[in-house]
């Protein structure tokens, strides 16, 4: 999704270093050096704060980058006081990630606040060891204690980078007042394919002025390029400070490549020199992994879809629609083949398995790509076409599996809403309705209304959009930037949804009972 454009333009070296060191001395007095004068320190530094993620009942990733060749010394205890170390570990960070390093730390207790605290040793002159910096995450829980998270998309797209002056990307820090116990980052983590340019127009005449680097000045292609990416999300404030505190489960959408790639792709597209997109996507997921702090699975070390158990009340199922599609532009057919890969026969029988297998009172499936925009069913069409061909085998897997309590979260859209899928008005009927919500962007241009495709009968309950007199791409800065928040009652598993925006105000809010027996029930309120 997301085919609308990508501001920007290719801006001077003068103009470049100037906006840089301006930036730098921002940064700085939030007490994060940037690379090109943390060389100058005689111990190392650590470049782009700390970050957490893939948390469970028992473990959590931890990452860091280092400013030169650098072990990251670990260590974990219960309280901020760190007077019982209760875990401690190291790993060292090299050039070959980028100087990047996660680990993760085991034999933790459930349902418990971790505190981390990550500091470099100069593999070069190992008596030089840098300040720590601390971060925390709580573990999940093995009892039925209510639980909440958020999840949003779309990191700094649109060329809308970090504008210092309207306080940067200020949704984390909403999300952050939040206090939830993880972030779900449905997609759209960085824009690989869009440049940050010095500044941009606002409806009006304002100035939106952006802090920019050398490797956002052009659209990525290097692996050097996609890391640029990440470490330039990594220089606001906002998400840093929300990086330290809330752990993170990342999946991926397009834009961590190129708009809208397929994995046999033959590049003809304007300013790419490369002609594979199987190569960009190799960088663009090694760039992913070095700067996410997921796990590795050593059966596939590519790998980002996975089920994540978070105690007796939730399992969350990351899918990747992306890595395994079937060619883009080929006219949808009726019957399943390679054309009509969407998460592909491995990742499909996964998840079949697996929510068969799950026993947790909810099971939610975060996708990078909503439902509705999936099928592109012909009109008239009476079954469902190319990549809707999976959505469907899978939703009339889960009816007959008899698997309740489901429902879907995604970004994406570049708006928020709720989407109710109803088989009374679907092309294809053999399934349980189920809710689709949608939020995002993070920070990113917002979008008009988006067409639905009608195989799965989606009916918009709730949206909030840019308007058309906004237009598409309408800037951060005018408030229509959504996030998510998802409580489930520890007493009565009852699961709250509530679409939010920047300002932390409640757009849409809907709480589902649990199924005790077919067919669920649902309450909607505003
Ligand atoms: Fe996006």
């Amino acid at each position: 999704m997301c085919e609308r454009p990508c501001a920007g333009s290719v801006i001077s070296r003068r103009r470049l270093l100037t906006t840089l060191a301006s930036a730098t001395a921002t940064t700085a007095l939030d007490g994060l050096a940037a690379p090109a004068f943390s060389r100058l320190s005689q111990r190392p530094i650590i470049t782009h704060g700390v970050q957490s993620g893939d948390v469970s009942l028992d473990s959590g990733m931890v990452w860091a980058r280092a400013d030169r060749p650098s072990r990251m010394l670990i260590e974990a205890a219960t309280t901020d006081s760190f007077r019982d170390i209760i875990r401690s570990s190291f790993m060292d960070a090299l050039p070959e990630t980028d100087f990047t390093a996660k680990a993760l730390l085991e034999d933790l207790p459930a349902g418990q606040d971790i505190f981390y605290r990550l500091r470099l040793q100069d593999l070069a002159s190992p008596n030089a060891v840098g300040e720590p910096i601390v971060g925390r995450f709580r573990t999940a829980p093995s009892d039925r204690r209510s639980i909440s998270f958020v999840w949003s998309g779309d990191t700094a797209g649109q060329g809308w980078g970090i504008d210092v002056s309207r306080g940067g990307m200020r949704t984390y820090a909403t999300m952050l007042h939040n206090r939830p116990d993880f972030f779900v980052h449905c997609g759209d983590s960085i824009y690989a394919d869009c440049t940050v340019p010095t500044q941009q127009k606002l409806p009006g005449g304002a100035i939106w002025r952006n802090i920019v680097t050398e490797e956002k000045s052009r659209i990525a292609t290097t692996l050097a390029d996609y890391r640029g990416n990440y470490k330039y999300n990594l220089l606001d404030a906002n998400v840093r400070h929300f990086n330290a505190e809330v752990p993170i489960f990342a999946q991926w959408d397009n834009h961590e490549v190129m708009e809208d790639w397929w994995p046999g792709e033959a590049i003809n597209r304007q300013g790419y020199g490369e002609k594979s997109a199987l190569l960009l996507a190799a960088r663009g997921c090694r760039a992913f992994h070095e700067f996410m702090p997921l796990r590795y699975v050593p059966a596939e070390p590519g790998r980002i879809y996975r089920k994540v158990s978070y105690g007796p009340l939730l399992d969350l199922f990351l899918l990747d629609m992306r890595s395994y599609r079937g060619p883009n532009g080929t006219n949808p057919k009726d019957h399943y083949g390679p054309d009509a890969h969407l998460l592909g026969p491995v990742q499909l029988a996964w998840l079949k398995r697996e929510l068969n297998r799950s026993s947790a009172t909810w099971k939610v499936i975060a996708s990078d790509t909503p439902l509705g925009t999936i099928a592109a069913n012909a009109p008239g069409a009476r079954t469902p076409l190319g990549r809707g061909i999976e959505i469907a085998d899978l939703l009339s897997f889960m009816q007959r599996a008899r698997i309740p309590n489901t429902l879907w979260l995604t970004a994406d859209l570049h708006y928020t809403a709720a989407h109710y899928f109803d088989p009374a008005n679907a092309v294809f009927q053999d399934f349980e309705p189920f809710w689709e919500f949608v939020s995002g962007p993070i920070h990113a241009g917002t979008w008009t209304p988006s067409p639905l495709d009608r195989t799965f009968g989606p009916r918009v309950v709730f949206q909030s959009a840019a308007s058309r007199e906004q237009g598409d791409n309408f800037a951060p800065c005018f408030g229509l930037q959504f996030f998510g928040h998802v409580a489930i009652d520890g007493n009565t598993e009852t699961l709250t949804v509530t679409l939010k925006d920047v300002a932390d105000r409640v757009l849409w809010s809907t709480s589902i009972e649990p199924r005790v027996d077919q067919g669920a029930r649902y309450l909607t309120r505003r």
